[in-house]
């Protein structure tokens, strides 16, 4: 019999699960129906307390291999707040509010990889550790202490092969909750082939619950994941505040006849991890794709995507020509697809048809041992963190 272990089935276990779900026409499902009211997605002040819990939180800002060298640097928005991102000369990873101590102005912008940063304003320049390097025209702030005018340091710690940023002081351990009982989400040897970042006139929790249940498969997919996948077959997994759905194709009912112990279910499902609460990674048969949701308003979200082989791919070109083929055919159908309807649930939020939305699940209503209590994981545990009385902050211990 096949165990859970490190926080996730194993290999075998999941196989074994898939397979009892398609000869019994089942899936994993929760214990009741879900409704989330649909003000959730409207509500300006609603909106506010959720940008402002993921500032609360540790939250993956990129990957690792992002920032692969001293001097490599991301600096974007997240949760509102311009952050850089940034690999020391020691190797390690530092994070800053994006805001020149002059005046205000960014001193990075986008990627890049430099010796130290000089704000494009008045030139004032930083080094890799933030500290304050030059200020010119010197004579004219004869009272500055170089010391206590540094970029302002945010938390960042890498874990999984992603930088995580904490821009407050934490009230729980977010994503970073049950990482540590999982196998490693992604490894040294993946290599970024493709980032980008795209905004869509939608509410930022829409695109990571349509990539959360496998009800749709068949209605939404039907020339492209169906024929090759299953409808409403899925299993939800469920790691901290984080969860793992796994969509199988069905060619994995090949592995009937394979011994338990040699079932390796690579090509034969795709994992989607959903980070808790704003990121996405989805491993697909020949590329693993991450995506951070950076909301804007109520109705408009920023996605940050980035595309990497698969774990034990590397940057060898054949492997990185496939990874590029298969993201391509991913985004041309299914990918077009969903974002089509979700286009298409907002503007059904705008109808004012709904006060719920309903599920029969939720992600995060998954198995747990018995005598097992846990906050509700994935989206559903925002609303837990937002109703509690008082945020409570608590001591991160990295
Ligand atoms: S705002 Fe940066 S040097 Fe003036
Ligand atoms: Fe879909």
């Amino acid at each position: 019999m096949a165990e859970q272990t490190m926080g996730l089935l194993d290999d075998e276990a999941v196989v074994e699960r898939v397979l009892g779900h398609v000869d019994n026409a089942t899936s994993d499902m929760g214990e009741s129906v879900w409704r989330e009211p649909v003000d959730n997605y409207h509500s300006q002040e609603r909106f506010r307390s959720e940008v402002e819990l993921l500032k609360h939180l540790p939250i993956p800002f990129c990957p690792s291999a992002a920032i692969p060298e001293a001097g490599s640097y991301v600096a974007r928005v997240a949760a509102g707040t311009p952050l850089l991102v940034v690999r020391d000369e020691n190797g390690d990873v530092r994070a800053f509010r994006n805001a020149c101590r002059h005046r205000g102005m960014q001193v990075a912008e986008g990627t890049g990889c430099k010796k130290y940063f000089v704000c494009t304003y008045h030139g004032w320049a930083y080094r890799l550790d933030g500290s304050l390097r030059y200020i010119p025209h010197r004579h004219g702030f004869p009272d500055i202490d170089d010391a206590s005018h540094g970029l302002v340091p945010v938390e960042a710690v890498e874990r999984h092969g992603m930088v995580f940023v904490t821009q407050e002081e934490a009230v729980g351990l977010g994503a970073l909750e049950g990482l540590d009982d999982i196998p490693q989400l992604i490894t040294p040897d993946q290599h970024i082939f493709d980032s980008s970042e795209k905004t869509s006139d939608v509410h930022w929790k829409l695109n990571i619950e349509a990539m959360l249940e496998g009800l749709h498969i068949k209605f939404t997919h039907p020339e492209s994941f169906y024929p090759y996948g299953y409808d409403n077959l899925n299993v939800v997994e469920c790691f901290g505040n984080n969860n793992r759905v796994t969509f199988p194709f069905r060619r994995i009912e090949k592995l009937r006849d394979t011994p338990p112990a040699e079932r390796d279910v690579a090509g034969k499902v795709t994992y989607v991890y959903h980070l808790f609460p704003n990121v996405t990674i989805v491993v697909l048969s020949n590329h693993t794709a991450l995506s951070i949701s950076e909301p804007i308003s109520p109705t408009r979200t920023r996605f940050f995507n980035y595309r990497l082989t698969n774990s034990g791919e590397g940057s060898d070109a054949d492997n990185v020509a496939r990874a590029k083929r298969d993201a391509e055919f991913v985004l041309d159908t299914g990918g077009k697809e969903d974002a089509a309807a979700i286009q298409a649930i907002q503007a059904g939020l705008n109808s004012s048809a709904n006060q719920l939305h309903l599920w029969p699940f939720r992600e995060g209503d998954c198995a747990l041992p018995p005598g097992v209590e846990r906050q509700p994981a994935g989206i559903k545990g925002i609303r837990a963190l937002l109703k509690r009385p008082a945020w409570q902050p608590c001591q991160i211990d990295l």
